[in-house]
């Protein structure tokens, strides 16, 4: 079957090798009538956007609210650098909420919370989310926090990380939200690149069944930006939701409820030149460093907005939607924050895992609340299949229109079970290629308009140009596999890397000339339709989540008993990839014992987050390298998969592959 066979072919970085073999695929989903019909995008959105792009993007752009107009679409007088309605000026909190109750809306759900004790909810309107995001924004002011100051969020998914982030937005403060998963380690570190001067959070949040804190994470990452820059944090903003006990710095902790729910509810956004930062999203690049996203507002919002409405044929009135992402990710800011909210759109928000307190519970919620469209993960419904169809079966999933997937390659097999199983054989599945860097949705089927192939997605959205290159830049014919690129500008591309020029123009716009490289292998079939193939530089991707072999290389060799480390991702049926992590350890450790691997990996969970915490780790003493001192992770990865171990001629010494194959045989 093509799921598995697709999914193998994506290992390696020899993209330019032959792909034939690939993608025996021939199902395809036309789009149900009654959907196309009424659909929000349509085959002549695709002729339209061709025709005149620009023209299409500002059309996209007047969906929004301006309180100046633009006069300008694109400046690319300065590529890679690109300006964006730069005349125009808006508030992004203003187009997430107010201008809905303006409209007489205020009294429409913005979100059916869901906590994750059973009975924790909570029902927002849009004129409830104006009150709260004004008394925010006027309590950070109060704190001292002004236009163009950063501000660092650390919070479960509780409705206040929407607020804190739509606050920031309104005051023109750039927020930094850093996944909760992340340890101490790694949030000081992005409240220093940054300079954060606010850091807010709460005191927990519900994992699993149980409070989970965060408070502790918080102080000892403040603790550490204190030692170093000494005055950058000035306040923690706490938001009381376990109840737990945390420990309190009088200098600078605040709680939430103590300045916020004291605030005035009247608070006038200003607006901001369409350019105006927005936010600073860090995910994980090749090298050890995370990269700061830098997303802008008006071209952001603009795209954001565009593609939420156009790839899930979002109706306003009547569709519930939810997206299952952390806020902590840019899924979560584009697809739970800006786009939705802009565009009015009542959500489901959910504090919570999937299991907890049973194996249903987001069955349950659709069921509840009516979700009509659905976006998740190639890796929960991979999870979902393991634990059987029957959990879902118990629910009443009818009201479901539209699923969508992101975050990695959805193999076939998991695409058709979603599309059966979920959504009751009716729903198109919308398989939506983006990243972090890309702020919004590019690659996509339409709902609409697309008859879908599972496992592709697809082709280009309107008015994004994509295309599939070899390694001498030239685009390949139907058929053949190469890199993806990204021809013209869009309006949420990064505008550069946080304080980094130089990087973001090595890392994206030097490897071909002229074009956006993304870092993905992709294969055009015979019909043009794109496949992604996964990275293929030294990013992994585990359950959606994007980590750096590099990053997990320097934890492990920053352990006092390991010197040296090589970390790959590996096939895994459930998370796309696993860690898999190979370590010499120093002479002094000796052997090592029998804790090494357990400190190692909680080694890594320190450093860096739970999330990044090798599956597995094998003590080796060699580790094969090319003459000149390259690890060949190729071969690491064929051991870590279980195959037969590839070419070793390369190798300095061709017997280093045996002996860490003997070593696993010998571990398992
Ligand atoms: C990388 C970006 C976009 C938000 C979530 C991840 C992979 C993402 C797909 C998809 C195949 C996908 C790519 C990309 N990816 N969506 N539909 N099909 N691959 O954002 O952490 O910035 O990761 O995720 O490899 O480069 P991110």
């Amino acid at each position: 079957m093509g799921g598995g066979t697709c999914r193998r072919e994506t290992r390696g970085t020899a993209v330019g090798e032959s792909l034939s073999n690939l993608l025996h695929e021939n199902r395809r989903f036309e789009p149900p009538a009654s959907l196309a019909e009424h659909a929000n995008a349509t085959v002549a959105t695709y002729a339209e956007a061709a025709e005149d792009r620009l023209g299409f993007w500002a059309e996209a752009a007047r969906r929004l609210d301006w309180e100046k107009p633009f006069t300008e679409v694109l400046d690319w007088s300065n590529p890679p650098f690109a300006k964006w309605f730069a005349d125009g000026t808006l508030n992004a909190s203003y187009n997430c909420v107010d201008r809905h109750v303006e409209a007489g809306r205020g009294d429409k759900v913005a979100f059916h919370w869901v906590g994750e004790p059973e009975d924790d909810t909570r029902t927002i309107t849009y004129a409830e989310l104006k009150d709260e995001v004004s008394k925010a924004a006027n309590a950070i002011e109060e704190l001292g926090v002004e236009t163009g100051d950063r501000v660092a969020i650390y919070m479960p998914m509780i409705p206040e990380a929407v607020i804190a982030m739509l606050a920031c937005a309104r005051i023109g403060a750039v927020h930094t939200v850093v996944f909760g998963g992340f340890s101490a380690d790694a949030l000081a570190s992005r409240i220093v690149d940054c300079g954060a001067k606010l850091v807010i959070t709460a005191d927990g949040g519900y994992r699993r069944g149980a409070p989970s804190a965060l408070k502790p994470a918080v102080d000892e990452a403040v603790a550490k930006v204190e030692a170093e820059h000494s005055g950058l944090v000035e306040n923690v903003l706490v938001v009381r939701r376990t109840g737990q006990d945390v420990a309190w710095n009088g200098n600078i902790d605040i709680w939430w409820h103590d300045v916020v729910d004291t605030s005035s509810t009247d608070h006038r956004p200003q607006a901001f030149p369409a350019e105006h930062p927005l936010y600073v999203m860090y995910t994980s690049g090749t090298t050890g460093k995370p990269k700061g996203i830098l997303h802008t507002t008006g071209g952001y919002l603009t795209q954001a907005a565009w593609t939420h409405w156009a790839v899930f044929d979002l109706k306003a009135d009547t569709d519930v939607y939810w997206c299952t992402a952390d806020i902590g990710w840019v899924t979560g800011h584009s697809y739970i924050v800006y786009g939705p909210l802009a565009n009015g759109a009542t959500q489901v928000l959910y504090e919570g895992t999937p299991d907890s307190p049973h194996k249903g519970r987001w069955w349950e919620i659709i069921q509840q609340y009516g979700v009509t469209i659905f976006y998740t993960a190639p890796t929960a419904i991979r999870t979902f299949m393991k634990w059987g169809a029957e959990i879902p079966a118990e629910f009443d999933l009818s009201s479901l229109r539209v699923l969508g997937s992101v975050g990695e390659p959805i193999n076939p097999e998991a695409y058709v079970w979603y599309r059966e199983t979920i959504g009751g054989g009716k729903t198109p599945v919308v398989d939506t290629w983006w990243q972090t860097e890309t702020g919004a949705i590019m690659i996509s089927p339409l709902p609409g308009v697309t008859a879908a192939k599972p496992g592709s997605a697809m082709t280009a959205i309107p008015g994004i140009s994509a295309d599939v290159v070899n390694d001498d830049a030239e685009p390949v014919p139907n058929g053949s596999g190469g890199y993806l690129v990204l021809t013209e500008p869009w309006p949420a591309m990064l505008r550069t890397l946080w304080g980094d020029d130089q990087r973001f123009i090595d890392t994206y716009w030097s490897r071909f000339p002229d074009v956006y490289f993304a870092g993905d292998g992709a294969k055009l079939d015979d019909d043009g339709d794109i496949w992604l193939l996964g990275r293929v530089d030294d990013v992994m991707n585990v359950s959606g989540h994007r980590l750096s072999t590099t990053e997990i290389e320097s934890a492990l060799v920053s352990h006092p008993k390991v010197a040296e480390s090589a970390v790959v991702g590996a096939l895994d049926d459930t998370t796309g990839q696993a860690v898999v992590a190979f370590v010499i350890l120093r002479e002094s450790a000796g052997d090592g014992g029998e804790e090494i691997v357990a400190d190692l990996r909680a080694h890594v969970a320190k450093e860096i987050g739970a999330i990044a915490k090798p599956k597995s780790i094998m003590v080796v003493a060699e580790l094969p390298k090319t003459r000149s001192g390259k690890i060949m992770r190729r071969l690491l990865r064929d051991v870590a998969e279980n195959r037969q171990v590839g070419d070793v001629t390369t190798l300095a010494d061709s017997g280093v592959m045996d002996q860490i194959k003997t070593g696993m045989a010998g571990s398992a």
